[in-house]
């Protein structure tokens, strides 16, 4: 029996997808009376391609990758959620994941009504393989992993997440959202490998494209065509479709920030070590820095009477005290030293 087979729900298996006017003719036409679309041209009458081919073209020419094998959602969170309902059987399967890590893997699980447990990662932060394996059971259907990891911005050993591809028989969902900003290479290429592995990445990050809401899951042809067949049918509008075409035509600008931000996070690593207020900053392979301060709810207060936001993980286990600073532009990064500079001083 292949991986779908054993692992898929019942009824998703027997489902009857809904066909929508655009799947079931996409070519040209001078004529267009099949999707009860209003006529006239406001740029926007028509629905969207609900398959995103062109789209996933220029990605597949990005990634190197069958566009059969890419998914386009309404941000991570989208394919995030279609595999859970593809997947887990609500009341009966359950996921495994780690703890601390990005929070919506967790909520939606809860929405769904599937078990969700959570590993600690070990003391470094990385991923504690007894445990995880402790907490596999038959109905352990997937394995939520996130590196570099949010909110402890490191990335976790590869052999270990190779290990887990190996002798975990359920699918493991790698969420690759920072991956951009790593020292570590994607596990992309070796998708082929593995064919429980599915990657996640979106263009809110590094494609500096939050604002879009666009995110990809990366897998087999086969958990791409289940995927595929419960989504909503027109899941990506056509403003998102054609900006993200628009803005992956130009890589060199995404490539100049992340080196941009790359340079700024060290540039804030060595100022911030100089406060003795701050008795940690966590290794980062991410867009943000952790860092582990004395009175975080003092400094939060202070920060944000200055308006400056950063986020509060001081009570996020292995995270105490820990507040979560994203990499801005180097005047974000000069005005967050600046007010450090005077609550250290003690000038309100
Ligand atoms: C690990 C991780 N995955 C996914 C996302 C969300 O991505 P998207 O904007 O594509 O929904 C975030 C956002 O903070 C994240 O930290």
């Amino acid at each position: 029996m292949g991986i779908i087979e054993r692992l898929i729900r019942k009824n998703i298996a027997e489902l009857t997808p809904y066909s929508s006017a655009r799947e079931e003719y996409s070519g040209d036409a001078a004529v267009f009376l099949d999707a009860n679309e209003n006529p006239f041209d406001s740029g926007f009458n028509r629905y969207p391609d609900p398959l995103q081919l062109k789209l996933k073209v220029k990605l597949s020419q990005l990634k190197n990758l069958n566009y059969e094998k890419i998914f386009i959602g309404n941000g991570s969170d989208e394919p995030i959620d279609l595999l859970m309902r593809v997947f887990c059987e609500p009341g009966t399967d359950n996921i495994v994941s780690i703890k601390p890590t990005y929070g919506m893997y967790k909520v939606c699980a809860d929405i769904n009504n599937i078990e969700f447990r959570e590993c600690l990662l070990t003391k470094e932060y990385q991923l504690d393989k007894k445990t995880i394996f402790k907490s596999i059971d038959a109905d352990t259907k997937l394995l939520f992993l996130c590196s570099p990891n949010n909110p402890t911005s490191n990335s976790f050993f590869r052999e270990d997440i190779i290990y887990i591809l190996e002798q975990f028989e359920g699918l493991v969902i790698l969420d690759e959202a920072y991956i951009d900003f790593s020292g570590q290479r994607s596990f992309l290429y070796l998708l082929n490998n593995y064919p429980n592995l599915v990657i996640l990445q979106t263009l809110s990050k590094a494609w500096g494209m939050a604002g879009i809401r666009m995110g990809m899951a990366f897998a087999s042809r086969e958990i791409i065509g289940v995927l595929n067949k419960i989504k909503y049918p027109y899941n990506v509008n056509i403003l998102t479709q054609r900006k993200a075409i628009d803005h992956l035509n130009n890589e060199e600008e995404k490539n100049t920030w992340v080196s941009f931000i790359l340079g700024q996070r060290e540039y804030l690593r060595v100022l911030l070590n100089e406060f003795d207020f701050i008795t940690e900053i966590l290794p980062s392979d991410a867009n943000f820095l952790m860092i582990r301060v004395k009175e975080p709810k003092k400094l939060l207060t202070y920060l944000l009477n200055k308006k400056i936001i950063v986020r509060d993980r001081s009570k996020v286990p292995l995270c105490e005290g820990c507040l979560r600073i994203t990499v801005g532009t180097k005047e974000e990064n000069n005005a967050l030293i600046k007010a450090l500079k005077d609550f250290n001083k003690g000038i309100d």
